[in-house]
């Protein structure tokens, strides 16, 4: 069975004191982590407050984003080297807001795959489709295109060592998460994709992200292809990760 992860995407959210806060409420409400893999992406500037606070402890720390260049005059961006520096496990490539927002696309967020690859970060891939594509049957051919692209630019042996989270971005923020039966559909899919890459895709961990809140959390994690979570505003609350954690548990050992 693969391990569940939960991630929590803080997004541009806080404060020095703030993530001090949140994370004594989280390593003092862990009742160990039982199997279940948990991480923090906090804005990078907390990075390393947040790693030296969690030191030692279970609780991983990822960015939220990195750059797809190695090193040189690329202001305002992050090289993976410089993440792994400072402890960071892991980076989210293509969440939904660096697309719409920032304009980034399929190759752009398949490079930065690539690079944090090459630095030992390893990259959760963000795929989904928005309303307008899901409402006009394009929800496939969407996320399809999102998986080929990092198969084209990083290689298909690539998408072994990564983790993608499916978010619809209709979801996100929303309060509207896609029923279990929505989001096991489109993980079903996704998996089929990775093999069709020659992927072992029984392997990949798959999160679903969108709207998790601990009370919509068991019946996702009740899915066969659902692995865990990417949780946005439910993860700035210590109570509610800590639910979302513990129905990732207790899924694992229903
Ligand atoms: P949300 O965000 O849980 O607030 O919907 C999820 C995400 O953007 O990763």
């Amino acid at each position: 069975m693969r391990r569940p992860l939960i991630a929590g995407n803080w997004k541009m959210h806080g404060s020095r004191g703030t993530v001090r806060a949140l994370l004594t409420a989280l390593r003092d409400g862990l009742d160990g982590t039982d199997g279940v893999d948990v991480m923090v992406l906090p804005p990078a500037i907390y990075i390393p407050d947040a790693v030296r606070q969690l030191d030692g402890g279970p609780v991983r720390v990822g960015a939220q984003n990195v750059a797809d260049q190695e090193q040189g005059a690329f202001t305002g961006e992050i090289a993976a080297d410089m993440l792994t520096d400072f402890g960071c496990t892991h980076a989210l490539v293509g969440h939904s807001e660096r697309r719409s927002l920032y304009g980034e696309s399929d190759a752009l967020v398949a490079a930065r795959f690539a690079a944090a690859q090459r630095h030992g970060v390893t990259p959760i891939l963000c795929v989904g489709e928005t309303l307008q594509e899901r409402e006009s049957g394009a929800t496939e051919t969407v996320v399809a295109a999102q998986i080929d692209a990092v198969a084209d630019v990083a290689g298909r042996e690539a998408l072994a060592d990564a983790v993608v989270a499916y978010e619809p971005v209709w979801a996100i923020g929303t309060g509207v998460s896609a029923s279990p039966e929505q989001a096991q559909g489109m993980h079903a899919f996704i998996r089929a994709r990775l093999a069709h890459h020659g992927v072992s895709a029984t392997a990949v961990r798959l999160l679903y992200g969108g709207s998790v809140k601990p009370d919509s959390a068991a019946e996702l994690f009740a899915q066969p292809d659902i692995d865990g979570a990417l949780v946005g505003g439910a993860s700035l609350k210590a109570d509610d990760f800590l639910g979302i954690i513990a129905r990732a548990r207790e899924a694992r050992v229903s």
